[in-house]
């Protein structure tokens, strides 16, 4: 059983790796045994200590992925660094919020552009490298807000919907050609991202309210998660969006 979730000698890309779920994540695929590009637009610096700890190889690159030709920069460091790209994880994501009368078009443009345009470019540039090797691992991070509209944050939803969907584009062209396209669907996590949720007395207890599970995820909570997509365990998984979120859409 050990070895279906194996990742020894695999080499995986991670945006978002600095801080949070994307940090999480990229420490799941060290333990799992996979070598990592972090990618981010501050310092990993913390995320590569902690991955060079676990003994696997690891860089890093400081980029903001909304900048004209980041995209095809990713792909060429991981491939200079490791020969290949195994793995991608599709983490880094921002949100705003607005009400929606009120909401901007700058707010709607950069959310949209970070959580669904580089999700679909980066998994474009990195398929090409995959598809000649007839093997890929690409996993986006989509919201439990690609199935529920979320509340003032109407970019955000729209974005993480359009992840949902390109999920299954994707997983339905490139699945012939031996790569596996899903998402993780993260509940309510503790991280930056929920900051504002976990500060208002008001919205945070509505939402441990109805999380069966009784308290917030955390960014160990998608390890296995992040794993068990990453690996041979998922061969014959295409196009689903796993939720994660203590049970929060069973309710
Ligand atoms: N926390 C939650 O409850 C939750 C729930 C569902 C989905 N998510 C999603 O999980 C992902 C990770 O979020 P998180 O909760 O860890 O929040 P976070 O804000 O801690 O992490 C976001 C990461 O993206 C990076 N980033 C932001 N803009 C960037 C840019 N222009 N270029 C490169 N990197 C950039 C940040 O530096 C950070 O490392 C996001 O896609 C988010 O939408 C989070």
């Amino acid at each position: 059983m050990t070895n279906l979730f194996d990742l020894t000698g695999k080499s995986a890309i991670v945006t978002g790796a600095s801080t949070g779920l994307g940090q999480g994540m990229t420490l799941g695929l060290a333990k799992a045994g996979a070598d990592v590009l972090l990618v981010d637009h501050v310092s990993s610096e913390e995320t590569l200590i902690k991955v060079k700890a676990l003994g696997r190889k690891c860089d890093q690159l400081v980029i903001n992925l909304m900048k004209e030709n980041s995209l095809q920069t990713v792909v060429d460091k991981a491939l200079d660094v490791f020969g290949k790209v195994d793995i991608l994880i599709n983490n880094a994501g921002i949100i705003r919020r607005t009400p929606a009368i009120d909401f901007s078009e700058k707010d709607w443009d950069e959310v949209m552009h970070l959580n669904s345009r580089v999700v679909f470019f980066l998994s474009q540039a990195v398929a090409k490298d995959m598809m000649k090797r007839k093997y890929g691992k690409i996993i986006n991070v989509a919201s439990l807000l690609a199935f529920q509209g979320g509340i003032t944050v109407p970019s955000y939803s729209a974005s993480k919907g359009a992840v949902a969907q390109i999920t299954k584009a994707l997983a339905n062209e490139w699945a012939k050609f031996g790569i596996n396209i899903n998402a993780i669907a993260p509940g309510y996590m503790a991280t930056n991202n929920t900051k504002a949720l976990r500060e208002d007395p008001v919205r945070s207890k509505s939402i441990l309210d109805r999380i069966p599970a009784d308290r917030w995820g955390t960014p160990e909570d998608l390890q296995g998660t992040a794993v068990f997509l990453a690996s041979k365990a998922s061969d014959y998984v295409n196009g689903h969006i796993l939720v994660v979120d203590g049970g929060w859409m069973a309710r």
